[in-house]
């Protein structure tokens, strides 16, 4: 078809500033046959505007999508928590973002991994952001080894390949790494969609009541559609045929009215206990048995909508735990509390100084912040007053005295692992998941698993420390493995790392 001949569309486009557009077809040029000019400024800005297209994917959990949905609360739960969105009746929109961790944007979704579970509420006292995974516990339990771990899920250095032996470096290496290894290994890894999955806050947070009582809470979100999971050979045909597929099941289902749901759950613990509780409440690595702390219900949250648009809305989206609201605060959690630094610092790096006034990660409650201009500022106040305290009415916060939502803490300051209590052990709890939860059926697909994934060329003295890991979790399992590997083993290529 000729390019000269074309129909327009009707009305035409236009240029960035309104003006019509030229030609979406072809550029100015001398002659049909000729060199493209220098002032053809609507082919010039196409061609610059292309190359900013993309905003810095995140680091980590970059490949991912979502939806909006809204969550109401159904239960009453106000002697733990004042705040408004978990008062009973309360129904409140919120945008929830589910993801891998280790894989970049065009990764398959159905590699084994962990997977994110991000949940951004647009309160009536501002937004609140819940960003948990869909496993109730996490690899280590000091923020300073996050970017370590997360290295070491990635790529090699040299070759850029991903490697398993890295990996395996890295969580023998933090052997309170094994709990949420024998999630990510077991049927857990492998979620057959986003709707399938249970979702869980992970770290302890704490809630405040009216009278202004403190209790520590942990969240579970169930999914209503069930837990399914699957195979590893499913897994592998899904990523090879789609690696969109988790991405495109969750938009696809809503679009044909099948509203995925979950119900939420909190354990509470009252506030002295934590003190003396017989594991660390706080220790990431760890949950609370259930039959201690059982499960209290809270409500529902019903995804519905689709996102219009996925740049704006999805990859634009920026949750941070820190983002609590009156009635919910953080806890001792060290890694919390790194968090709680990290995802806006993150933001602004990735979207830009002013990501939160973007629609989708708008309040709906006015807002007036003491945070001005920057590149993209489109809020503005005028010509009120940009510093506090001031004579011209414009208000300022003046909260003194022990926070709401704070804590007691004291003690030289050290460089040190958490203060062990009677049972913080880092192999306990996961090998009461391989023997009491796990049946023989997950079992044997547990160590099917871990032996292909030593088999994929992990070496000594790597090897050697991952037996050890497996059999201070459960002696069988780990004997089961080493079995396994010894019988399959050839010689591994040594391409990896090297000395620095
Ligand atoms: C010290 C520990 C951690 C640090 C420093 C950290 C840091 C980050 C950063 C920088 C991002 C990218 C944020 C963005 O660009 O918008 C991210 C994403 C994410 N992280 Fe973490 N993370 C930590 C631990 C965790 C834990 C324990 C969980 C779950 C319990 C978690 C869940 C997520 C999720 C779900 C996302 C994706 C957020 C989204 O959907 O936009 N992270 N993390």
């Amino acid at each position: 078809m000729s390019d000269t001949c074309a129909e327009e569309k009707k009305g035409g486009s236009t240029t960035g500033v309104g003006t019509p557009a030229p030609s979406d077809r072809n550029s100015l040029t001398i002659g049909p046959d000729g060199p493209i000019v220098l002032h053809d400024v609507h082919f010039l800005e196409q061609m610059a505007h292309f190359n900013r297209e993309k905003t810095i994917e995140r680091l980590p959990h970059a490949k991912g999508s979502g939806a909006f949905g809204v969550f109401e609360t159904t239960e009453d739960v106000s002697r733990y928590t004042k705040a408004a969105l978990f008062q009973k009746g309360a129904v409140t929109d919120m945008l929830a973002r589910f993801s891998t961790v280790a894989g970049e944007q065009g990764s398959p979704d159905t590699w084994r991994d962990v997977r994110g579970f991000s949940l951004k509420f647009y309160t009536d006292e501002g937004n609140y952001d819940l960003v948990g995974n869909n496993t109730p516990i996490f690899f280590v339990r000091d923020p300073m080894k996050f970017p370590h771990f997360i290295r070491s899920q990635r790529r090699l250095p040299g070759s850029g390949l991903r490697d398993n032996n890295m990996q395996w470096d890295f969580w023998t290496h933090n052997p309170e790494s094994a709990h949420q290894v024998s999630y990510l290994m077991g049927r857990r890894g492998l979620p057959r969609s986003w709707r399938h999955m249970n979702g869980y806050g992970s770290h302890t947070y704490m809630w405040v009541n009216e009278a202004g009582e403190r209790f520590w809470v942990k969240y579970h979100f169930k999914t209503r559609q069930g837990m399914a999971f699957f195979t590893n050979e499913e897994a592998a045909r899904m990523a090879g045929s789609d690696s969109d597929f988790h991405r495109r099941d969750l938009y696809e289902a809503i679009e044909a009215g099948d509203h995925p749901s979950w119900d939420l759950f909190v354990q509470v613990m009252p506030y002295e206990e934590a003190k003396t509780y017989r594991i660390n409440p706080f220790d990431l690595t760890k949950t609370w048995p259930h039959a201690d702390y059982p499960l209290i219900p809270v409500g529902r949250m019903t995804l519905n909508r689709n996102p219009a648009n996925f740049h704006a809305e999805i990859e634009q989206a920026a949750f941070s735990p820190g983002n609590t609201v009156p009635g919910i605060g953080l806890s001792p959690d060290k890694m919390l509390l790194g968090r709680a630094f990290a995802y806006n610092d993150a933001q602004r790096n990735r979207i830009g100084a002013n990501f939160h006034q973007l629609p989708v990660n708008r309040p709906k409650v006015p807002v007036n912040s003491y945070m001005f201009d920057g590149p993209m500022a489109y809020e503005h106040s005028g010509t009120a007053p940009t510093y506090a305290p001031n004579s011209y009415d414009r208000p300022w916060a003046d909260e003194t005295g022990p926070a709401a939502e704070g804590w007691e803490a004291d003690g030289a300051m050290v460089r040190s692992a958490y203060t062990l209590r009677a049972e913080d052990d880092d192999f306990s709890q996961p090998g009461r998941l391989v023997r009491e939860v796990f049946d023989e059926a997950d079992r044997e697909a547990l160590v099917e698993t871990v032996a292909g994934s030593l088999l994929g060329g992990v070496r000594e003295p790597v090897l050697s420390r991952a037996f050890d890991y497996w059999k201070s979790v459960d002696a069988d399992v780990g004997a089961r493995i080493e079995e396994k590997v010894r019988a399959g083993a050839a010689p591994q290529p040594a391409e990896g790392m090297g000395e620095a």
